[in-house]
Formats: structure tokens, sequence, C-alpha cells
């Protein structure tokens, strides 16, 4: 049994990829081909968004994002410890502090107040400027936007929706982009939407920062306002106007992505199906199951359930055959690297309680109910 399975969507659709992956070989434009913009226009397309910029991987995604916004030390990022490092770590690279937020216990996402306290502490102390807020689409499913947003707003901060994990998912319909600045988001192989090595993307309905961050992930080139306003004695070509950096999607991932997309929408509605059989198998039974805020719609890139002996339950699992991971058995604020920044011990009581208890099971759309039961039936069966 796999975790994910990703041969299985391979062989669905080997045909379409392996000639993608040649035409793109065969015409040599390896680096920003036309495969690229036309991702970028789906991808867009996707979240009813006006632009998408591809990029490097979902890293990138999240720095060219505060590159943007010429963030600086002595100014605070809010985020979840409870995520992947990246969502912090690109924080420290412009010198900026991250400032971290608890999660609720039910969905693992941000919790507003929690966030709402955090900006509250950072303004009484008046050592940091509070400028920017990473909600993170953990798991699959969308955090709590509208009332992030309306925090971010009364307080004068941008906002950006990490959708490494959630890229697809909606709540009431909509998009994390619709309230977002800016969304990230990953193409690491693993991710629901991935391709096969790294890739990132960054969609807005701003089309100023669109055309930003297009200039920053090429060495700050020349943007076409730029070239509008000014007269530049040079090919604009080898100019560069501001400090960026190197960070584009590949055009043979491009065209990976341009095929996986066909049948995205299909596979979320695998996820789903899988998710609920899950549920159904393990409601009232176990310490929890995942629950998805009203509204929203996961697409799954995690099934978390909780357990009190959790290591005791991956061992049995492991002893069955089962794969089962722990996302994640480290907070970010408990990393050495985040030393400097993590707030005093018990200050995020959620997220140190949740790393405990949380093990991921097989999750893919292409796991058949009998894997799945028995998935559950090995599950139920563990007394320790
Ligand atoms: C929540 C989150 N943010 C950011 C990233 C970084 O993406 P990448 O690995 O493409 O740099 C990941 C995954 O790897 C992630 O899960």
């Amino acid at each position: 049994m796999h975790f994910i399975d990703l041969q299985a969507q391979r062989k669905r659709i080997e045909p379409e990829i392996n000639s993608a992956v040649q035409r793109v070989i065969e015409s040599g434009r390896f680096v920003l081909g036309p495969e690229v913009g036309e991702v970028e226009t789906r991808l867009a397309a996707w979240c009813g968004a006006k632009h998408a910029v591809s990029c490097a991987n979902g890293t990138d995604a999240l720095a060219l994002a505060l590159m943007a916004w010429q963030l600086k030390p002595g100014d605070a990022v809010f985020c979840p410890s409870f995520t992947f490092v990246a969502t912090a770590q690109v924080v420290p690279w412009l010198g900026a502090t991250p400032v971290f937020v608890d999660i609720l216990p039910d969905t693992y996402n941000m919790d507003p107040a929690s966030l709402e306290a955090a900006i509250a502490q950072v303004k009484a102390e008046g050592k940091l400027k509070p400028k920017v807020v990473i909600a993170v689409d953990l798991f699959g499913q969308p955090a709590n936007y509208p009332v992030i947003k309306a925090i971010c707003d009364a307080h004068g901060l941008k906002l950006i929706a990490d959708t490494a994990q959630g890229f697809g998912c909606t709540l009431n319909g909509r998009h994390p982009s619709d309230w977002a600045d800016i969304a990230t988001t990953s193409f690491f192989p693993a991710k629901p939407l991935g391709c096969y090595g790294d890739g990132g993307a960054i969609v807005t309905n701003d089309s100023a920062l669109a055309e930003l961050i297009e200039s920053l992930r090429v060495y700050g080139k020349v943007t076409p306002t730029d070239a509008a306003q000014r007269n530049f004695h040079h090919d604009p070509k080898y100019l560069s106007l501001r400090v960026g950096m190197n960070s584009r999607l590949d055009t043979i991932q491009a065209a990976i992505l341009l095929e996986k997309l066909k049948i995205f929408a299909d596979e979320i509605e695998s996820r789903e199906r899988v998710a609920r059989r899950y549920s159904a198998g393990f409601e009232g039974r176990i310490r929890r199951v995942p629950k998805v805020i009203d509204g929203g719609q996961s697409v799954w890139a995690q099934y978390v359930i909780e357990h009190e002996n959790r290591d005791g339950l991956q061992a049995h699992l492991t002893a069955n055959g089962i794969p089962s991971m722990v996302y994640y058995p480290v907070p970010i604020h408990q990393q050495d690297f985040a030393a400097r920044f993590a707030p005093p011990a018990g200050a995020l009581p959620v997220t140190e309680t949740a790393s405990q208890h949380v093990l991921a099971l097989p999750m893919h759309p292409y796991l058949d109910p009998e894997a799945q039961d028995r998935v559950i039936d090995t599950v139920l069966a563990f007394n320790g």
C-alpha cells in the first residue's frame, strides 16, 4: 500500500504526459517556454483570479511576496507554527520576524482569536511593526479567510494565503485568492496538484503586484510599466532594476501541470470520496476525525486523525504494512532555526498538543475501498 500513489495517477494519463514532455524537449524552449504562460493562465482561471505567476517552488512563492512588499528588519509577519517550516523560514530571509500564532483544535488552521492577541501584543510591546499575515490551508482545507481578512483590514496588514497544501480548496465556493492579497502554492510532487520536480506559483488579483513579482523572479527585470515610464539606453532585456532572484517554473513542469490540471477536479472529488469513507469508519471511535470548516471544500492533501497513543498506533500500522506519517512532530517555534523567535514555553498550547497526537493515513485519489477498509480496520483494532 502507498501513502501517496503517484504512479497510479501517472498511468492514468501516461500517453498525455509523455507526449507533453516530448513536445517540450523537441521545442527546445526549456526556460519560460509557451507552456509556462499557458499554465499561468489556467491557474488564474481555476481560481477566478486575474493573475498567476509561476516560480521555482512554493518557498520562493512566499519569499517573492515578501520581497515585493519590501519587508525588512523590524517588520512582524504573523503565521502558524503548526505547518511546514517554509511558511516561517522565508521571513528571516528578509530580516523580518515571524510571530507565531496558535491554531484551532478542530481544523488545525490559524485561530483568529490568537492572531488578534498576537497583533495586540506586538503593538503593545512596540518593538516590531505588524506588516503581514500568512494563513496556511493546512492538510488541504481553507483557513477562516473572511475573519482573518477582516482582522488584516482592521490593522492595515497584507494577507498571504499559503495554499501549498490546499490549492484548489474553496470556502463558500470562493478561492483563498478572493481574500488574500497573494495566494502562494507549491507543485512539489506529493501536493494535490504536483509536478514531476519542484515548482510553485503565486495567484493575485493585484495587477501591479503580479507585474512586480514577474520582475522579481527574473533578477528584477524591466517590466512593461518600467519601459513605459523610462527611456533605456541599453536593451532592457539585460537590465536589472531591483534586487530579485532566479525563480522560474521549468517548461517541462508546466507541460506536465497542464495535463494534470485536466484531471484535477475529478481527483478532488475522488479525494473527497476517500475522506468520507475514512470518516464514516472512524466517527465516534477514535479521539478525533478531521473537521472541515463550515462551507469549506478541502482538497485533502492529508487525512489526519488523532490518537492518545499516536506513536504506538503508528508502530502498529507499520507492523501491519500500512504507511503513515506524522505532520508535524516538531512545531516550527520549537525548531532550532526559529529559537530566537520562539514565544515562551506553553504559549501555543493547541499547536503543541496537536503535534503530539496527529497521524496522517494513506490518502490519494486512487486509494481503493478494500485497501481503505484495511486501514480503518487496522486502526480500530489497535487498543494501545
Ligand atoms: C504549507 C507549505 N508551505 C510551503 C511549502 C513549500 O513548498 P516547496 O517545497 O515547493 O518550496 C510547503 C511544502 O513543501 C508547504 O507544505
